[in-house]
């Protein structure tokens, strides 16, 4: 693994800060309460870690609407704060990976507010306006055009009307956010995710968007048609090339790039002879059902979908997806972090993810979410999977000592990190130990996977690498189940107490077990 770049064997952690851990009693996270947990983070053996935004916004999308691509808020701490979190990761060789928001900024961004205000300002075209909407629509609901009275145009917004689109065909636009990323680069920061960078160019021509034939009601505005002329445009991989040019300026760091496409059209972001970027973020294991048959057609299609040398990545969980432990059960969950371990390349988990938490039920009056303000009842809070971590057993769970900005949430309470440390069965101890096995076994990162197998809801694999080969099996079954496998040891596994055992000819699986078995000749 000597050779491979650094983010190619990492496990990425995602720190969504407002929830992590605060530090100064105003019930939100903030920089210093990520600095005071950086040993939690090395004894649990991530890598690296990714923070969501903590630019100045006026958090109308809580940090995805930046007012200053080069400050800190005030909310997270200062830049001293930051630069000594910084210096403090390093030193315990964990990186650190920025949040980029290049599609849109806020509407009190200086950029913005100079735009909007006459049509000849100078910085005017650095926005999208046209004197007459299309049909576009927002990923919030409702059109994705807001008229300006005063200058008499609509200006876009693919997210909230205070998220204005920047428009990336301006070269001085390209050029101010090239600058923003070296800022950050200078200072030491291993790499950006790239927040929607599959949006970030729109057609020249401002087509409709043709209707969606299986759109029915309840799904959301957007949903109505196809995002065929403001998402995803050819234009795109250029741009994204010459945003993989800006980092390498700067020597290994590694670019990401939120992408919600279809595997085919994901797997063009790896660019032209991989120039593009170093992961598209891959949500496959976000979206699919969870039973052995689709995460086999799942798995082995990405797998065959990889363009020549590209790297793979897999995601179980992020800031805007229900949570794993509650799309798919608590138990079950433990065989997701088993299955996402056995996965070959670069790992992503969300914070809260290895303890097991759950979706907290928000109570209307409690909603901070503006995608569930403005689109009430359908499911598009994402205030449940926001929720603060609980790190012990005290009323406020460590987190903060004042009312936290989301609740904490009761069964994530007995979840906490300080309870969990000392059970062997938890989720907690579950992670640590799959962090440093595949730590150890470089095979389960940048081995073979071979003969993908689903039967009878057993998902089999095998991994493997020089001499040492591993079977991934996993039962989602209702019942328990019976396979037949070659002489060898159970090195991971989701009940503690399996692990060592060493098995011959016939192996048995409870529902919800998954295994990783090393063979021996
Ligand atoms: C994707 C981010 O993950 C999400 O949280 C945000 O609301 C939108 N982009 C808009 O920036």
């Amino acid at each position: 693994m000597q050779d491979l770049n650094w983010w190619k064997h990492a496990v990425v952690y995602q720190i969504y800060p407002r929830s992590f851990q605060d530090s100064n009693g105003d019930g939100i996270g903030d920089l210093n309460g990520i600095r005071n947990r950086l040993d939690y983070l090395v004894e649990l053996g991530i890598d690296a870690i990714w923070i969501s935004p903590i630019y100045p916004s006026p958090m109308a999308d809580f940090g995805y609407d930046v007012a200053d691509y080069c400050g800190i808020d005030t909310i997270f701490g200062t830049m001293q704060e930051f630069d000594r979190l910084l210096q403090e990761a390093h030193r315990r060789e964990l990186r650190v990976i920025l949040d980029f928001v290049p599609n849109h900024t806020s509407d009190q961004h200086p950029w913005f507010i100079e735009s909007r205000s006459s049509r000849d300002n100078p910085k005017r075209d650095w926005y999208i306006w046209r004197d007459q909407p299309n049909n576009w629509q927002s990923h919030f609901g409702g059109s994705a055009w807001e008229f300006d009275q005063p200058s008499g145009q609509y200006y876009l917004h693919e997210f909230l009307k205070e998220q204005p689109d920047l428009n990336w065909r301006n070269p001085a636009v390209k050029s101010a956010m090239f600058d923003a990323l070296r800022f950050w680069l200078r200072k030491g920061v291993d790499g950006f995710r790239v927040d929607v960078m599959w949006l970030m160019i729109k057609d020249d021509q401002f087509r409709d968007n043709p209707p969606n034939p299986g759109y029915t009601v309840g799904q959301g505005s957007r949903a109505q048609f196809l995002p065929s002329y403001d998402a995803d445009r050819p234009e795109i991989h250029e741009l994204v090339g010459e945003m993989r040019g800006v980092l390498e300026e700067f020597g290994d760091r590694v670019l990401i790039g939120e992408i919600y496409l279809p595997v085919p059209r994901l797997m063009d972001y790896y660019g032209q002879r991989l120039r593009g970027a170093n992961l598209p973020f891959n949500f496959q294991l976000l979206q699919c059902a969870w039973s052995a048959e689709e995460l086999a057609s799942t798995i082995s299609e990405y797998m065959a979908a990889l363009p020549a040398g590209a790297w793979p990545n897999w995601v179980l969980g992020n800031h805007d997806k229900s949570r794993i432990a509650s799309r798919i059960g608590f138990k079950k969950a433990h065989a997701a972090a088993l299955l996402l371990f056995s996965l070959p390349g670069t790992l992503t988990i969300y914070n809260g993810e290895e303890l097991g938490m759950q979706d907290v039920l928000i109570r209307p009056e409690e909603v901070q979410d503006p995608a569930e303000k403005r689109q009430p009842g359908i499911g598009m809070g994402r205030d449940p999977e926001r929720t603060p971590i609980p790190w012990d057993s005290s009323p406020l769970c460590g987190f903060t000592s004042s009312a936290p900005w989301l609740p904490i949430g009761d069964a994530n309470r007995t979840l906490n990190v300080q309870s969990s440390s000392s059970d062997p069965n938890s989720m907690l101890s579950l992670y640590q130990r799959l962090l440093r096995f595949r730590r150890e076994e470089p095979a389960l990162v940048s081995g073979q996977l071979t003969d993908m197998s689903a039967t009878d809801g057993l998902l089999q694999f095998f991994r493997s690498e020089g001499s040492e080969r591993f079977r991934f099996v996993m039962n989602l079954a209702e019942e328990s189940r019976q396979i037949a496998v070659e002489t060898g040891v159970i090195v991971a596994s989701t009940s503690q107490s399996r692990e060592g055992e060493h098995v011959r000819r016939m192996l048995s699986l409870e529902p919800a077990e998954a295994l990783i078995i090393r063979a021996e000749d």
